[in-house]
């Protein structure tokens, strides 16, 4: 016989605790995953969004681009509206500049300073960019406009999320 005999009283305290600890984590484990589900599920349908824009109609002129998505913030779900310059540069490629100024975050505007013609200008303290979306020098930004990474789908132009020049 074994010396390592377990009594009733520690066979019946293991088996609660194995049973309990059980049924703990049964109750538990839907209560965790409810909590982190939005944190890790993948974000859904590709990362372009669909614009309004046919591509075959895009020209050298910078177009305002408006389009609208649904974003998830973990639960919260809000309709956003974005906007985008697009043109075809002199090789005919598509450039889709963000609109937000890299100042302090206005919203540049496309030929809309009488004194410097074919720029973005920003109205909130005079920022300019060339029609790339360079800034200029001597004018408060310090840096390019965004660009959008984009596709073309069904002959409609699609956005990816703007970043910063380099990145895209
Ligand atoms: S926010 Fe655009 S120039 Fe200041």
């Amino acid at each position: 016989m074994s010396k390592h005999r377990v009594s009733r009283r520690q066979f019946l305290n293991y088996t609660l605790t194995g049973v309990g600890g059980f049924m703990a984590a049964g109750m538990l484990m839907p209560m965790v995953r409810f909590a982190i589900d939005p944190v890790l599920k993948a974000e859904e349908g590709g990362d372009y969004i669909a614009t309004p824009q046919k591509v075959a109609d895009l020209t050298a002129e910078p177009t305002r681009v408006d389009f609208s998505f649904e974003q998830k913030d973990a639960w919260y779900t809000s309709e956003v509206t974005n906007t985008a310059w697009v043109y075809k540069d002199e090789k005919g490629e598509i450039v889709a500049l963000s609109p937000v100024c890299k100042h302090l975050g206005c919203v540049v505007d496309w030929n809309k300073d009488k004194a410097n013609p074919n720029h973005f200008f920003c109205p909130c303290h005079n920022g300019l960019y060339t029609k790339d979306g360079t800034n200029v020098p001597g004018t408060p930004p310090l840096a390019p406009l965004d660009v959008f990474p984009f596709i073309e789908k069904d002959g409609y132009l699609h956005l990816g999320k703007a970043k910063p020049r380099g990145e895209a």
